[in-house]
């Protein structure tokens, strides 16, 4: 389904590719996901010509809406969320290749209409039968209508057909487990794309690059040289409106299982033989099999959790999580995590990776930073010359690069040194802005390249790094015993306890 277009200008990492003809078949196409992220990224990938004209968008959903009305609340998804449709000439085009068709999830004639409609379009669209099925609908829906796209014969050609699924992929190692069963009884893991949309973002992928395209970096990524490791990933927003799925996820689920084990399984992995999908991804398999939290007979050495409580965010008033709409006001839901784990092998046996993520926290920040050994001996005797050891922070998010800290002498006759940075930022190196991570995802599972997707071994590898900690905290427990903090401030006790045992501090950002 590939094509390769040679384009001997482009010399990078990987050549401009273009999708074959196909039809995007969207369950849940009535949703915000559609509306805000997939169309919006699939507009922008026309405008940038990556398209091929006969691309078709099938959404699927139970309202009664026509093609006209499915047009037009998508249009207004692109002016609202996406960049917009100045380009009408351009608009016109693309949205005579979106459609609609109503029907529900558990409904086998809801298929055989979509399917007529499918081949009906494979003539007028020439999309030569190539179709993306992707499910932006709950989780509850998942097993349904991968077991209905399967006995209506609608995954059977592993040539032809994908299958996206969107996270959460399980809710615990054994559903997670199940869902792979149900999975591969209809259809081949080369068919599968699991969505973890940390995996689109520039600065993500830049860490590949970042380890594997430079010398100097790769001789010190160990534990001879390595102190500890500290992922961040902060949030200002508070559960909004989602309560109804977060109240039964929350942060450990939502984020650690997935976004932040990506990062650490990208920082960590052994560089990989080539780009392609699967030597990528077994090294991270690797790697998380490997992982595991520091402390398992004591969990509060190794995991902390909090909730928010009422404070304040930029200047105003905010409700406490348990005051949130659709939230229950007992509810034990963590919004915060901070975990220490270990990855045992040979690079880096003994290295913490404190990971840690929280809703309501003072900023928007997600960065992985790698805190180097201090210096073997200090020459500088003097109390003004505590030398700060070398940190390398990469920003993913936002203000996008990559910092290196480290000592400098001061100008003067005396020997003072200050900590300095050198900085490379994404904005003035490259002068634009970055690519939302959707429109990366949707061309490759498009293209048919797997390499950012997660396979089915090493979705159920993370979820092993987070069973202990999941197991304890989902016991009943006395609500009280959860630690809180206050909205618009960093890390719970807890989280705090947690790092101080070790003689170290989370870094203030
Ligand atoms: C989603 C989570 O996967 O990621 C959300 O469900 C979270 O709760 C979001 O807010 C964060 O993504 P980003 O790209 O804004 O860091």
């Amino acid at each position: 389904m590939v094509a390769l277009i040679e384009n001997p200008l482009r010399v990078g990492l990987r050549q401009e590719r273009t999708p074959e003809p196909l039809i995007l078949v969207i369950f849940g196409a009535s949703g915000d996901l559609t509306q805000r992220k997939l169309i919006p990224s699939i507009y922008q990938l026309k405008l940038e010509q990556r398209l091929p004209p006969e691309i078709t968008v099938v959404g699927v959903a139970r309202r009664d809406w026509s093609h006209d009305f499915f047009r037009e609340h998508l249009r207004k998804g692109v002016e609202e969320f996406g960049g917009g449709t100045q380009a009408d000439a351009i608009w016109d085009e693309f949205a005579q290749g979106l459609f609609y068709c109503s029907g529900n999830m558990d409904d086998p004639a809801a298929y055989q209409k979509l399917n007529a409609l499918l081949s009906e379009l494979d003539q007028t669209r020439r999309t030569r039968g190539n179709r993306v099925f992707y499910l932006a609908v709950s989780p509850n829906f998942f097993v349904e209508a991968i077991q209905q796209l399967g006995s209506a014969g609608m995954l059977a050609r592993p040539d032809k057909h994908r299958l996206v699924i969107e996270k959460p992929f399980g809710r615990d190692l054994t559903t997670a487990q199940s869902l792979n069963e149900v999975v591969q009884a209809v259809c081949k893991e080369e068919q599968v794309y699991r969505i973890d949309h940390y995996l689109g973002k520039e600065t993500v992928q830049n860490l590949m690059v970042f380890r594997f395209a430079n010398a100097i970096f790769e001789p010190l990524w160990n534990r001879q040289y390595v102190d500890h490791v500290q992922i961040t990933v902060a949030e200002t927003v508070g559960v909004e409106d989602r309560a109804g799925y977060y109240e039964s996820s929350g942060a450990l689920r939502d984020m650690v299982q997935n976004h932040i084990l990506q990062l650490l399984a990208l920082t960590a992995m052994d560089p990989p033989n080539s780009l392609d999908a699967d030597s990528l991804r077994n090294e991270k398999v690797k790697v998380l099999q490997a992982t595991r939290l520091a402390d398992l007979s004591n969990l509060e050495y190794s995991a902390a959790r909090g909730q928010y409580r009422t404070g304040w965010m930029k200047g105003k008033p905010v409700p406490g999580y348990r005051e949130e709409p659709g939230v229950s006001p007992t509810s034990t839901t963590p919004t915060y995590v901070a975990m220490k784990l270990l990855i045992d092998n040979w690079r880096w046996q003994g290295v913490p990776f404190y990971l840690r993520t929280g809703k309501r926290l003072p900023k928007k920040v997600s960065e992985i930073s790698i805190q180097f050994r201090d210096v073997p001996l200090l020459i500088f005797q003097s109390a003004a010359q505590q030398a700060n050891p070398n940190v390398l922070t990469m920003r993913i998010q936002p203000n996008e690069g990559i910092a290196l800290r480290f000592d400098a002498k001061m100008p003067g006759p005396d020997l003072r040194s200050r900590t300095v940075n050198m900085d490379f930022s994404y904005g003035s190196s490259f002068g634009m802005a970055t690519a939302d991570a959707y429109t990366r995802l949707l061309l490759d599972c498009m293209l048919g390249d797997q390499t950012l997707f997660t396979r089915a071994d090493e979705v159920e590898a993370a979820w092993r790094v987070v069973m202990p900690a999941l197991t304890v905290w989902e016991a009943p427990s006395d609500p009280s015993l959860i630690s809180t903090y206050e909205a618009g401030t960093w890390d719970p006790e807890s989280a705090e306890l947690l790092m101080n045992a070790d003689g170290r501090r989370w870094r203030r950002l």
